[in-house]
């Protein structure tokens, strides 16, 4: 009888590549303890055009040609569109020179394919990890209400509480993109673990971490080193650090070694309606209130740990 904790994860990954975006994709393709079942693209950091193109690129980087990528949302549920060129450059992966993707996306539409999924893998078999706006995830719990039961837990980067927003005071990208998803999203019932701000700011690609991945001399650690350098010039100057805040590679790192993270369950509402502080997570951190604890915040990492088990995974690929 096999034991279930050596059977490879079922994942989905909801994804708006993005250099960070990219490199967890890189750590989860190198994962021989997660079954990718499909790889969704929204818009997010660029248009949609832009970040279903950058996943085929990122899995042919990797070598992985036979995963499916499937495109969803073009525009948040309610909102405009707000695209992050200013971060990741004008193609979203701006850093290194990589060639045009060859292999084909899905004709599925991303939102079809995570339904008829979770309604066709066994209840509670699927994981699905979002690295972006929470667009497809809105729009197929609207499409499919019962996926919700079905769906073993919902692993996102997204949001900020004491560390506050990076899009505006209060709110975090993702989240801002399209708050109208995330608060379906969080009031689903669904078990949430929440990378946010608090952790992710904790990260940061410092030149000693970006040298050692180059020390890999692989074309994946080149390219890897050549978006993070692109990528964190941005908060390098925003935050006067060493390096920027690595955020997206949390997801996937959760699911690999989750005792690398340590955080609370808390109740995460979402702000849809003041033009001040639209898309924050107020997160009941200190319990003053009597709200049902929906998500498990995490708030600290090992870091050394956490860039570790990144090295010895782009090695693999
Ligand atoms: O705020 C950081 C998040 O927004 C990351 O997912 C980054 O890729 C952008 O999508
Ligand atoms: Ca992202």
């Amino acid at each position: 009888m096999t034991d279930d904790s050596d059977m490879p994860m079922k994942v989905i990954i909801d994804t708006d590549p993005g250099q960070d975006d990219a490199v967890a994709l890189l750590l989860a393709l190198a994962s021989e303890k997660l079954e990718i079942l499909g790889i969704t693209a929204v818009a997010g950091n660029v248009p949609l055009e832009l970040t279903e193109k950058n996943v085929r690129i990122i899995c042919e980087l990797a070598g992985k040609l036979d995963v499916r990528v499937f495109a969803g949302a073009k525009s948040p549920m309610k909102k405009t569109l707000v695209t992050a060129e200013n971060v990741h450059g004008k193609t979203g992966l701006d850093g290194p020179d990589l060639p045009e993707p060859v292999m084909s996306l899905q004709p599925q539409h991303a939102v079809d394919f995570i339904v008829e999924t979770v309604l066709n893998e066994p209840a509670g078999d699927v994981t699905l990890c979002t690295l972006g706006p929470l667009t497809n995830i809105g729009l197929a719990l609207q499409q499919a209400p019962q996926i919700a039961d079905r769906i073993q837990q919902i692993v996102m980067m997204g949001g900020g509480f004491f560390e506050g927003g990076n899009i505006t005071p209060a709110a975090e990208f993702n989240i801002f993109v399209d708050p109208d998803a995330a608060s379906d999203v969080f009031q689903s019932g669904i078990p949430i673990v929440m990378m946010p701000l608090d952790v992710t700011h904790k990260l940061l690609t410092t030149k000693k971490r970006l040298k050692r991945i180059k020390k890999l001399k692989t074309p994946v650690a080149k390219a890897v080193v050549e978006m993070l350098e692109f990528f964190e010039r941005y908060d390098e100057g925003k935050y006067g650090t060493d390096g920027g805040p690595l955020h997206d590679p949390t997801v996937i790192a959760w699911l690999l070694q989750p005792e690398l993270f340590s955080g609370r369950y808390c109740n995460v509402e979402i702000e849809k309606d003041s033009s001040l502080t639209c898309g924050m997570t107020v997160v009941d951190w200190w319990q003053v209130t009597d709200r049902s604890h929906n998500a498990l915040v995490i708030r600290d990492v090992n870091g050394d740990g956490f860039f570790d088990l990144l090295q010895e995974h782009l090695a693999r690929l």
